[in-house]
């Protein structure tokens, strides 16, 4: 049988799962193929360190060379993670004629397309399935079974630790602060939990997902990002009662010949899937022209489930190559969609406001938003306080522009007999 070499750069909470699966699997994985896979050698930082599995003697190196000057290795799977030295990894290895598989969102996100046309030119195939919500497969799809839709939108939920804060805040009335502390007991958020709790990961995948659906290049500096620490669990219980979950959402969406690209906080219907997605799983909520709403749910993060995609795209490349031909990376990137400027997007606002108890309050708040056209469907006063002589009001408007409602909130703001906007989440249908 023909030997196909696989060379691994990190061996951590990913590596290690897809070493162990291609080391213990190896007899059936190499079946499937037509072609021996054999792992040969697994880049660390520290040679002495606690591994989960027992490795073979002389698997690890700490010399990256032993990887890419290996003529027997063809296929380097990176999960090194970061940006740099990950990205000089994956250029040198394509440049040197090798196959790459990652699970890395930053480098795919931020360089994609440029890697992608490097292993063109250099003929070698680049995989990156698990680099957007892990053991989902939706790019795949994506590029290949949906590719004679047209995509709409997509909705999607894939950052497993926000979410787990998320369904903590809300199930359990807990304060942001202790939500991250248990998710960061858990193992699930960072000590710096500043990518996931920022929406700045969400804002990655969100770039890879809208590259690909809308076939137009889309940077993580392009996607509008709000993320989760100013929210408070009163919101999720008013929220509840108005037919809402709050959740983090990732959203791409084609508005007439402009994308919308924003990952923010947002009320998503109780009736509809994404709001019943709870801790860290991740879902992603495609609609397409021709085929309608799908949606693809599972566990978004782990060694188990990112290591399942990624041995998939090893196998992939291995059978390619067994079959003597190479499906070549596509990222098919030939339309230019301008990403639409966030003051202009419409949708719904929830927002809620501390108020003087005092008559003709609602009256002021119905005059600002009416002047800014903002028009309003729902409002509910909540927690008066006798003593105070303060309120809660919490309303709900039409769809609007929002640079009307951040106007008009600016001018609610400094109204007299308003305390505080305390507040102010978009509502997604
Ligand atoms: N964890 C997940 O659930 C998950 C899910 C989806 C995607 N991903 C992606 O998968 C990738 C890997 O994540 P992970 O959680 O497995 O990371 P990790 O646990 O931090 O492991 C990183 C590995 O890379 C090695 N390494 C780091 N810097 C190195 C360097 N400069 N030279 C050589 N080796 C180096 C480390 O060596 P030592 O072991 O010697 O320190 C470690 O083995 C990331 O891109 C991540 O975004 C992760």
């Amino acid at each position: 049988m023909r030997e196909i070499g696989v060379g691994l750069l990190g061996l951590g909470v990913v590596g290690s799962e897809v070493a162990h699966v291609l080391l213990d699997r190896s007899a059936r994985l190499s079946e499937q193929v037509g072609a021996s896979v054999t792992l040969k050698k697994a880049l660390v930082r520290d040679l002495s360190k606690q591994r989960p599995y027992a490795f073979p003697a002389g698997l690890l190196t700490t010399n990256p060379d032993d990887i890419f000057n290996d003529p027997s290795i063809s296929i380097v799977i990176e999960l090194v993670g970061g940006e740099q030295p990950a990205l000089d990894y994956m250029r040198r290895a394509i440049s040197g004629n090798k196959h790459v598989v990652t699970a890395n969102k930053e480098v795919i996100a931020k360089n994609g397309y440029r890697l992608l046309s490097l292993a063109t030119e250099h003929q070698v195939d680049l995989r990156y399935e698990a680099s957007v919500c892990s053991g989902i497969p939706v790019l795949s799809p994506l590029q290949q079974d949906l590719a004679a839709n047209e995509i709409q939108a997509i909705h999607a939920i894939v950052n497993g630790t926000t979410n787990f804060i998320l369904t903590k805040m809300a199930k359990e009335d807990l304060p942001y602060g202790d939500a991250l502390r248990q998710a960061q007991d858990l193992g699930y958020a960072e000590p710096d939990p500043t990518n996931d709790v920022e929406g700045i990961d969400a804002a990655y995948k969100l770039a890879i997902l809208a590259s690909l659906a809308f076939h137009t290049p889309v940077r993580p500096s392009d996607v509008y990002r709000e993320g989760i620490s100013g929210l408070d669990p009163k919101d999720f219980t008013y929220a509840h009662e108005l037919g809402y979950a709050v959740k983090l959402l990732a959203i791409a969406r084609q508005r007439g010949a402009a994308l919308e690209t924003r990952v923010h906080p947002a009320l998503t219907p109780l009736d509809n899937q994404l709001a019943t997605v709870d801790g860290v799983f991740n879902a992603v909520q495609i609609d397409g022209d021709l085929v309608g709403t799908l949606v693809f749910y599972g566990r978004g993060a782990g060694g188990g489930p990112t290591s399942s995609t990624v041995v998939a795209d090893v196998l992939t490349i291995a059978r390619n190559i067994a079959m003597g031909g190479i499906i070549r990376p596509r990222m098919e990137l030939n339309r230019r969609i301008p990403v639409m400027p966030m003051a202009d997007i419409e949708t719904r606002y929830y927002f809620r406001l501390s108020v003087m108890d005092q008559p003709g309050v609602l009256a002021q708040i119905g005059r600002v938003l009416g002047e800014h056209r903002v028009s309003i469907s729902a409002v509910i006063q909540k927690e008066l306080d006798p003593v105070a002589q303060t309120a809660q009001v919490v309303i709900l408007t039409h769809p609007s522009r929002e640079q009307s409602v951040q106007s008009a909130v600016g001018e609610l703001a400094a109204l007299p007999l308003i305390n505080r906007v305390c507040a102010l989440i978009r509502v997604e249908h």
